[in-house]
C-alpha cells in the first residue's frame, strides 16, 4: 500500500494566478480570485492546488523572477490573503503546493543588489561572476558561448564591477551560486521553510536539475552556426553536486510530510531521471519529463517546428509511464499534457480539430487519455473546459511572454528587407508559444471578458479596465465554465466523470501497469492497463486521434472474456460496433 498522500491519489490542478480570476477588476488575476473559485476546483475532483509564483517580482518572466521569496506580489493580494488561501484549501480537503524557483532570483532581489554592488561585498559569491574573455583582435567576449533559454547570451556584462554574471534565463534572472553554502542556507530558510511553516503541503520545483554547474564554464559544442550562442543544456543540467543539494532539501521536506515535483528538462536518459525519484533514496517525490511536449520542437534554433506522427507520441507516453517501474518499489509518474509553458493540448495533439464540435470531442478524448494513465495527475487551468490556442491571426502585440517576444524581435532584426518573414514566423510562434496557456480563463459567455474580471464597479455596462491579456473569442462558442457546468455532454462534465472513474479504480488507473499496443497505427492510440489486484483485471483504452472514423479490434487477450464498456467519450455507442468516430475514445474492462 503506498505510504504518502501523493502516491495514493494526487490530482493536482495548476493555477497561473495572473490569468485565473480577477476579483477587483484591475485586469489581473489575484489570490481572492483563486479563493472565489476553489469550489470549482473541488467539484472537478482535484485534491491538490498548485499555485504558480505569487511572490514579489518585477515579472519580466511572469513571476519566475522573484525579488523577495517572503513577500506576495501586491497586485495578487496580501500575505493575509495568501494565508487565507491556504486555510480555505485545507478546509475543503485540498492540499496546496507553491512554486519553488531557486536556480535564480530576480536582479531586483536584495541579494543580487548586494552582490553586484562591489567585488568585495560578502554576497558577491552568491551569484556567478566571471571576467571577460578577449578574442585575437582584442574584442571583449562573454566567458563562454552558452545560450540562455530565451535566445541570448547566458552572460551579461556589469559595467559597475566590470565582470559578467551568468543567467540561464533572462538577464533579469541571475543564477544563484549553489556552491556557496551561506547562500544555500538562506535560500532554504526564505524560499522553503518560511512557506512550509505557513502550512503548505509541498512545492513544484522549477528547473530542478540546473543548480550544479561546471564551475570552469567550458564552451558548448557549436551546433547552430547561425548564432554566436550555443545550446549548452548537456553542460549545465544534472551536474555532479545535484544529489547533495537535493538531499539537503529533501531532509527539510521530510519533516513536513511535503511533496515535491521537479521540472526536469533536457534529461533524456531515464536512468538519470530515476536517480532523482527512486523511492529507495528519493531526492524528489516525482518529476515532470518532457519527451511528449518536445515532439513538435526541432533542435537548434528556438521555435523551430518539426512535424511528428502518432507513433512518436506513443513512444514518449510509454516511456513516461514505464520508466518509473525500473525501481523497486516503482517510482511515481507525473502525468500532464499542459502547463503554463506549453501550448494547449487540443491544438497541439489534435491540430485538425477546428470547429467547436471537433475541439469538444478532442477535449474529451484527451481527458480520457490523461486520466487513464498511472501516477499523479496534473491538470492546467482551462484544460478542464477544453481551452485551445488563440488564433494565429493575432498580432505580435497580443503576445506578452518574454520568450515569444525575444524570438520575434530577433527575427524582425534579422529579416532585412524581407517584410513577410516576421508574419510567417509569428504563425510558427503561435503553435508553441507559452502565451497560449496564459490567456485568461473563460468562466462565462454571458459576462464581459468571459467573466474573468469581477463585475465593473464603474456603473452599469462600464468596464474600467481590460484584462492584461486578450481573451480567446471562442468563449462564446461554449468554451466557458458556466455553459459547461449545465451541460452533461460538455468537456467539463466529462473530466469530472473521468476523474471519478479513475479514483474509483485506483488499482487499475492510478497504480496499474501500462502496456502499449498497435504501435504503428497512425490514427488510433491504444494501450492496456493491468491491475496488480491478483484478479487479472485489465482495461483496454482506445483513442482516435484523427477526425475520421477508425475501426479497431479488441486485443486477443480480451476476446472471449466478459468485457464491459466502462466509459466512452460519445454517448450511445454500441459495444459490438468496433468503430470510432472522429476523436472518440473508449475504455473497456475485462475482469
Ligand atoms: C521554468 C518555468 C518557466 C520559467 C523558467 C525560468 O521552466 O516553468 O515558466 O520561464 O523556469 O524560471
Ligand atoms: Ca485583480
Amino acid at each position: 500500500m503506498p505510504k504518502t498522500w501523493w502516491e495514493r491519489e494526487a490530482i493536482v490542478y495548476q493555477v497561473w494566478p495572473a490569468s485565473f480570476a480577477d476579483s477587483n477588476n484591475d485586469g489581473f488575476g489575484d489570490i481572492p480570485g483563486i479563493i472565489s473559485k476553489l469550489d470549482h476546483i473541488n467539484s472537478l475532483g482535484a485534491n491538490t492546488l498548485w499555485v504558480s509564483p505569487h511572490y514579489a517580482s518585477p515579472r519580466i518572466d511572469e513571476g519566475y523572477d522573484i525579488s523577495d521569496y517572503k513577500a506576495v506580489y501586491p497586485p495578487f493580494g496580501t500575505m493575509e490573503d495568501t494565508e487565507r488561501l491556504i486555510r480555505e484549501c485545507h478546509q475543503r480537503g485540498l492540499k496546496i503546493i507553491f512554486d519553488l524557483v531557486i536556480n535564480h532570483t530576480s536582479d531586483q532581489h536584495a541579494w543580487f543588489k548586494a552582490s553586484r554592488s562591489s567585488k568585495s561585498n560578502p554576497k558577491r559569491d552568491w551569484y556567478i561572476w566571471r571576467p571577460a574573455k578577449y578574442d585575437d583582435k582584442g574584442n571583449m567576449l562573454p566567458p563562454n558561448n552558452w545560450r540562455s533559454y530565451f535566445n541570448e547570451s547566458a552572460w551579461t556584462w556589469d559595467e559597475h564591477t566590470q565582470e559578467y554574471y551568468l543567467h540561464l534565463f533572462c538577464k533579469e534572472q541571475p543564477d544563484l551560486n549553489w556552491t556557496c553554502e551561506d547562500a544555500r542556507k538562506q535560500i532554504y530558510q526564505d524560499a522553503i521553510i518560511f512557506w512550509l511553516e505557513k502550512g503548505i503541503n509541498g512545492f513544484r520545483v522549477d528547473t530542478v536539475n540546473m543548480y550544479s554547474k561546471p564551475m570552469d564554464f567550458p564552451d558548448a559544442e557549436v551546433t547552430d552556426s547561425d548564432n554566436p550562442y550555443q545550446p549548452a543544456h548537456s553542460l549545465f543540467c544534472n551536474g555532479p553536486e545535484m544529489p547533495k543539494y537535493l538531499r539537503e532539501i529533501s531532509a527539510i521536506f521530510d519533516k513536513y510530510d511535503a511533496m515535491t515535483v521537479g521540472e526536469l528538462p533536457s534529461t533524456p536518459d531515464f536512468k538519470q531521471v530515476l536517480r532523482y525519484i527512486d523511492p529507495n533514496d528519493p531526492q524528489l517525490s516525482m518529476v515532470f519529463s518532457f519527451d511528449h511536449v518536445s515532439l513538435d520542437r526541432g533542435e537548434g534554433q528556438h521555435f523551430y517546428l518539426r512535424s511528428w506522427k502518432l507513433p512518436e507520441l506513443k513512444n514518449a507516453i510509454a516511456h513516461m509511464q514505464t520508466f518509473v517501474r525500473n525501481s523497486s518499489p516503482p517510482a511515481i509518474a507525473a502525468t500532464y499534457l499542459e502547463n503554463h509553458d506549453q501550448p494547449r493540448s487540443i491544438s497541439r495533439f489534435c491540430p485538425a480539430a477546428q470547429t467547436p464540435e471537433e475541439t469538444k470531442r478532442a477535449g474529451k478524448m484527451l481527458a480520457m487519455f490523461q486520466t487513464a494513465m498511472s501516477g499523479a495527475q496534473f491538470i492546467y487551468q482551462g484544460q478542464e473546459i477544453g481551452m485551445t490556442n488563440f488564433p494565429d491571426t493575432w498580432g505580435p502585440h497580443e503576445y506578452k511572454d518574454v520568450d515569444s517576444l525575444n524570438y520575434y524581435n530577433y527575427v524582425v532584426a534579422h529579416s532585412g528587407d524581407d517584410t513577410s518573414k516576421p508574419g510567417e514566423v509569428l504563425k510558427k510562434i503561435n503553435r508553441i508559444a507559452r502565451d497560449n496557456a496564459r490567456t485568461p480563463v473563460q468562466w462565462s459567455s454571458a459576462q464581459p471578458y468571459a467573466g474573468f474580471m469581477a463585475p465593473s464597479q464603474g456603473g452599469e455596462g462600464k468596464q474600467l479596465h481590460k484584462p492584461w491579456m486578450r481573451i480567446n473569442d471562442n468563449y462564446k462558442d461554449g468554451i466557458n465554465v458556466e455553459d459547461q457546468v449545465h451541460d452533461p455532454d460538455s468537456v467539463l462534465a466529462f473530466w469530472k466523470q473521468a476523474i471519478a472513474m479513475r479514483q474509483a479504480r485506483p488499482a487499475l488507473f492510478v497504480h496499474g501497469t501500462y502496456e502499449p499496443l498497435d504501435h504503428e497505427n497512425q490514427h488510433t492510440f491504444s494501450f492496456l492497463k493491468r491491475a496488480e489486484d491478483g484478479k487479472g483485471t485489465v482495461a483496454y483504452i482506445v483513442l482516435n486521434f484523427s477526425e475520421k472514423q477508425q475501426t479497431f479490434t479488441l486485443p486477443t487477450e480480451l476476446q472471449g472474456r466478459k468485457v464491459e464498456l466502462l466509459m466512452g467519450t460519445q454517448q450511445k455507442v454500441h459495444l459490438q460496433e468496433h468503430r470510432l468516430g472522429g476523436y472518440e475514445g473508449r475504455i473497456y474492462v475485462a475482469s
